[in-house]
């Protein structure tokens, strides 16, 4: 049974607990965002947080991870993932993300090492220690959650949701059919999409809506304090290279797998049906949803379509001023 926008806003209406989630993602200047957003918010309790190798190699997304936690004073256990996709070799979004993975602004130097245990080990062992279930945020390609599931299947009970950023019903951004995360480690993307487990699909669909305008740079600076003019800078790196795209905005695809947990009433979506093709000649990794209902197969996914702009800016400007 998918956990839809309405019996997720019943969850939060029924309780005062902060909910407890484990971030995992590839950072990458939207995923750094979407920590942001995440740590801003007293609804959400951060377990730990796991690096995949995504937009730069693991080494790269590790640092990067280490930093934005020093810059956001987030104390968390760090765990690297794995060096590469499940059944692959790596790509790499460096035309986006730069070489470091995180080009931009300056940042602290990590507060502590990651662990000594792998991704997947780290997020079975906060779901084992967890009294109720997790929420699992990933905002790279799927590779540690399908570790996860793959080594660790008793666990499945205790992840509540996963709330991703990935695919894209209509179309694809780094091949006509597929969106970078997923066409990065489909197999892990498939594993994660038949595991039963609810899901929340941030894909272009809604995340190319999700975009933050050059004047809205300038409103989350002069909110005036040290993480807000971080956040600026990475936006305006981000923007670069999406202008010479023809993009009016910055698409700030990761932080809409946050504002589903947080703001579900800003967003609109489906159930539906989606398969990820992980050997097609022209599709790899596209997550293909039955819009028509001709699979007969009840939906796996809520799949995002749209998103109210302004309300989106407004909740980063008030996730920058948390930090003040
Ligand atoms: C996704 O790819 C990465 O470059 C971004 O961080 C985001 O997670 C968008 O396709
Ligand atoms: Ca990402």
């Amino acid at each position: 049974m998918v956990e839809t926008r309405s019996n997720i806003q019943t969850f939060y209406a029924s309780t005062s607990q902060p909910l407890p989630i484990i971030l995992d993602g590839d950072p990458g200047h939207d995923d750094a965002i979407a920590w942001v957003l995440a740590r801003s918010r007293p609804e959400l309790r951060i377990l730990c947080v796991t690096s995949v190798c995504g937009n730069q190699t693991i080494e790269k997304t590790t640092y990067n991870a280490g930093r934005i936690m020093a810059l956001l004073g987030m104390d968390v256990p760090l765990a690297m993932g794995l060096p590469k996709p499940l059944f692959r070799d790596p790509i790499i979004a460096d035309t986006v993300h730069g070489k470091t993975g995180l080009d931009g602004p300056e940042l602290p130097e990590p507060m502590k090492s990651p662990v000594a245990c792998s991704a997947a080990e780290l997020m079975a062992q906060c779901l084992k220690e967890s009294d109720e279930p997790v929420v699992i945020v990933p905002t790279g390609p799927l590779t540690n959650v399908g570790a996860l599931l793959l080594l660790y299947p008793e666990l499945k009970s205790k992840i509540r949701h996963i709330s991703l950023m990935g695919g894209g019903i209509a179309r694809g951004n780094w091949t006509p059919a597929a969106e970078f995360n997923i066409l990065v480690d489909p197999d892990a993307a498939k594993i994660v999409f038949e595991s039963g487990i609810p899901i929340t699909m941030a894909g272009l669909d809604v995340t190319e809506r999700a975009l933050v305008y050059p004047e809205d740079f300038e409103r989350i600076r002069r909110v005036g304090n040290h993480v807000a003019s971080v956040v600026a800078g990475w936006l305006e790196f981000f923007y670069h290279f999406h202008q010479s795209l023809g993009y009016p905005g910055a698409p700030v695809h990761d932080a809409v797998a946050v504002t589903a947990l947080i703001r579900p009433e800003i967003l609109t979506g489906e159930d539906l049906y989606v398969q990820v093709e992980t050997k097609g000649v022209f599709c790899r990794g596209a997550t293909v949803g039955d819009l028509n209902k001709v699979s007969g197969k009840p939906p796996n996914a809520y799949c995002l379509k749209d998103i109210n702009r302004n309300a989106f800016v407004d909740l980063l400007v008030e996730a920058v001023t948390y930090y003040g």
